[in-house]
């Protein structure tokens, strides 16, 4: 690393730590809320109450005709509370001046954006940063896409998303952190302090928002925006906990969630918003709704009308409106007739002032339009180095017989396959809306201090057009013109890198797939290179868990790299020739087939577990029902061996656990200790397994080290069906290890 950029890394961080020694004063902050409250007219109110979408891009369905047609003239008026996908400092200081300027009483706008694995510099989509298991790397990575985002004008992000889900068909599992909620609560925790820092008045730190809320990561079928049906065990127990997190941390704004629960939209749900997380979780930021989830109460059959809407979604808690126009438009009507009572306008206003404060926008409204700090600091140096560090934590090795990797530099003739391999946009991942295209470092890019042995052949497209943001992906599904060339360069070739998987833009909101397999014929190319020869690394490139059992059977090394953004080809490059020795695990499950889906570790017992020589069991006639690739697993070029576990009670609901390992191999490695245990017999049945502890670190060759963990009521426990928090004596199994499947067993009772 330069000089210049430890320097700039080390400013930032005694920019925190002095920001951090400043305690908020909280009272003094209600006061000055109350203050500018008592002079607000209940339209001034409202307008706080709305979030419009900027005068561009759209990231959701466009509003109906008529409906955004007054912008200007509300931000004139003071009837914006914030503005969406508005970007870059001096686009940004333009709505602020109309909103400060020209409004009665001038307050500032807030801007929120979906800031969602980086702003210009782009880091892992974050499933794949959720393969680091790296808490610090996760958090400094939000960080940096806070500091170029708060230096291009905006203060809010629409991240983290917390959503668990165990469905590989949904788009969106790319934007979370996988199927497990002790490992999603930590990666919440780490993102919230990425993005919000210690002193949201700094400015370099922008506000968060944990969304869906909730329950949106369970979609039936996978398909986005469908119907949510899921029991409150399975609320309590796997979704809610990452947003307790997060608000236990402070983030300051929830997103509420398109989906029904129990029949209710999450918009309109008063359990969810005002029972949970405002009374029992104290939050004390703002609710936004998500993009028209508001309007789309009326779709659901939830709400007669946009008044309707207004009355019930502002009733429920949600405090402000996303591209819905219902707060706008109705609120007033709603509160002069007595339906929506001033208490609650007042309490949502509130809120949102409060943020306000504390982002210290009434201090300086134009406190993120620096045009030179944006200059000096979108696509900065450092954040490049970090965000390719980052970019090699996510990567994850799933197979490697005989050591086929790392591949050996100077003396290998290497042929590099797929159109993905010459592709420096589509690594980008989904939901980079503020980044440039085109803006990776391609495989091919990262392997050119290799050019010497490597040759290069397509092989076959993957798309057939061009692919954006808004639209479905147009994937070849038929073009095979270019296979003989690349069976001819395999032919001839010592080893053979396949470059294949899905588009960037194949993963994301609105791209849910019925199919896991590698899109269009690239499975066909991976075969007919495999006829003519067997050395083949496949280098998969995919925002979600891919159903690959041909490969994993016959494919002898295979490298799971996701979508690491701007530094992808680096990252991979260094992977393969083993500068960077792999040391991701798998955050999802990788199914056997598209049937296994919904699947995960976490699984419950049922009645029936054991396969037999009967039908009369839980399982498949057709299949098994283990994943192909667990949770949790991940392999590297050195190996780890486990031993010693000891398990003991040492107090009430406290467990010591300590287990001894060692790397056996011949490199440093990185490995990640997990531990999982499982309520034998509980008043609420618990699952087969579920994740209570990891540690992330490394040993050099030979090194050994005692991993200890220390249980506590925190994760013995479990929620029931009301939402109590119970621990419960009795026996307990534990495994400690290197994935969900595959560790040390032990006991204990409590
Ligand atoms: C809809 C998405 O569900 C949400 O996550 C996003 O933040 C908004 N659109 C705004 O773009």
């Amino acid at each position: 690393m330069t000089n210049k950029i430890t320097c700039y890394l080390v400013g930032m961080i005694l920019l925190i730590m002095a920001a951090c020694e400043q305690p908020a004063a909280t009272n003094e902050l209600d006061s000055k809320v109350s203050n500018l409250l008592s002079e607000m007219t209940l339209e001034e109110k409202i307008g706080q109450m709305n979030l419009y979408n900027g005068f561009w891009s759209i990231t959701g369905p466009p509003p109906a005709e008529g409906d955004a047609a007054n912008k200007y003239q509300h931000l004139e008026e003071g009837s914006v509370g914030a503005m969406l996908n508005i970007h870059g400092v001096e686009n940004v200081r333009k709505i602020q001046e109309i909103a400060v300027n020209n409004s009665r009483l001038g307050i500032p706008v807030l801007f929120g954006y979906d800031v969602i694995h980086g702003y210009k510099t782009l880091s892992p989509i974050p499933l794949a940063e959720a393969a680091s298991w790296d808490m610090d790397a996760i958090e400094g990575s939000a960080r940096i896409a806070a500091i170029e985002a708060a230096a291009a004008g905006i203060n809010w992000t629409f991240a983290p998303m917390m959503d668990i889900s165990r469905d590989a068909r949904w788009g969106r599992v790319m934007e979370g952190g996988g199927e497990d909620p002790f490992l999603g609560s930590r990666i919440a925790a780490a993102r919230v302090k990425g993005f919000q820092g210690n002193d949201l008045s700094a400015t370099n730190t922008i506000i968060a928002c944990a969304k869906h809320f909730a329950g949106y990561g369970f979609a039936e079928a996978g398909r986005d925006y469908n119907t949510v049906d899921i029991g409150t065990v399975t609320l309590y127990n796997e979704v809610l906990p990452p947003f307790k997190v997060a608000v236990d941390n402070g983030v300051r704004t929830v997103m509420n969630s398109f989906n029904i629960l129990n029949g209710i939209p999450a918009n309109g749900d008063r359990f969810l918003q005002r029972d949970i997380l405002k009374q029992a979780w104290s939050f004390g930021g703002f609710v936004v709704s998500d993009w028209s989830s508001g309007r789309e109460m009326i779709n659901h059959g939830y709400a007669r009308d946009l008044r309707h809407v207004a009355e019930l979604a502002a009733n429920a808690g949600s405090d402000m409106d996303m591209e819905s126009y219902a707060y706008i438009n109705h609120l007033k009507a709603l509160v002069d007739s007595g339906q929506v009572d001033m208490s609650v306008i007042d309490d949502a206003v509130k809120r949102i002032l409060k943020v306000k404060f504390e982002l210290g926008l009434f201090d300086d409204p134009y406190k993120y339009c620096d045009p030179e700090r944006e200059r000096e600091l979108v696509y900065h140096d450092a954040h490049q180095e970090a965000v390719l560090d980052m970019a090699r934590k996510s990567i994850v090795l799933l197979k490697n017989e005989n050591n086929l990797l790392p591949l050996q530099k100077g003396s290998q003739k290497i042929a590099v396959i797929g159109a993905l391999a010459d592709d420096n946009n589509s690594p980008l991942g989904s939901w980079r809306i503020s980044s440039d295209d085109s803006t990776a470092v391609s495989v091919l890019k990262g392997l050119e201090p290799y050019k010497d042995q490597i040759s290069y052949a397509k092989g076959a497209d993957l798309i057939t057009g061009p692919a954006t943001f808004l639209q479905k992906v147009p994937i070849n599904e038929s073009d095979k013109s270019g296979f003989n060339e690349a069976i001819r360069l395999a032919r001839r070739s010592d080893i053979v890198v396949m470059v294949l998987g899905e588009h960037g833009f194949q993963s994301g909101e609105g791209r849910s797939r019925t199919k896991l397999d590698l899109p269009g014929v690239q499975q066909e190319l991976l075969e007919a290179v495999f006829e003519v020869n067997q050395n083949i690394v496949l280098v998969l490139m995919n925002g979600r868990p891919l159903a690959i059992p041909w490969a994993a059977e016959h494919i002898p090394a295979i490298l799971e790299t996701w979508h690491l953004g701007s530094q992808s080809g680096n990252a991979i490059a260094q992977v393969l020739f083993g500068d960077h020795n792999p040391g991701g695990k798998l955050p999802m499950s990788f199914p056997r087939s598209v049937g296994q889906v919904p699947i995960s570790y976490n699984r419950y017992n049922t009645g029936r577990p054991d396969a037999l020589d009967l039908v009369f069991w839980s399982t498949y006639t057709d299949e098994s029902i283990e994943p192909l690739f667990p949770f949790g697993y991940g392999l590297s070029y050195t190996s780890f061996d486990y031993s010693d576990l000891s398990v003991e009670v040492t107090g009430e609901n406290q467990v010591s656990v300590e287990v001894t390992v060692t790397n056996k191999g011949k490199v440093a490695g990185e490995e990640v200790t997990q531990l999982y245990i499982r309520d034998v017999v509980a008043s609420v049945v618990r699952p087969i397994k579920e994740l209570k502890g990891f540690q992330k670190y490394s040993l050099d060759p030979g090194q050994s080290r005692n991993v200890v963990f220390q249980l506590t009521e925190a994760e013995l426990g479990f929620y029931d069906g009301a939402g109590n928090y119970h621990v419960e004596p009795g026996e307990f199994e534990i495994m400690v290890g290197t994935s969900s499947k595959e560790g040390l067993n032990g006991n204990f009772t409590l």
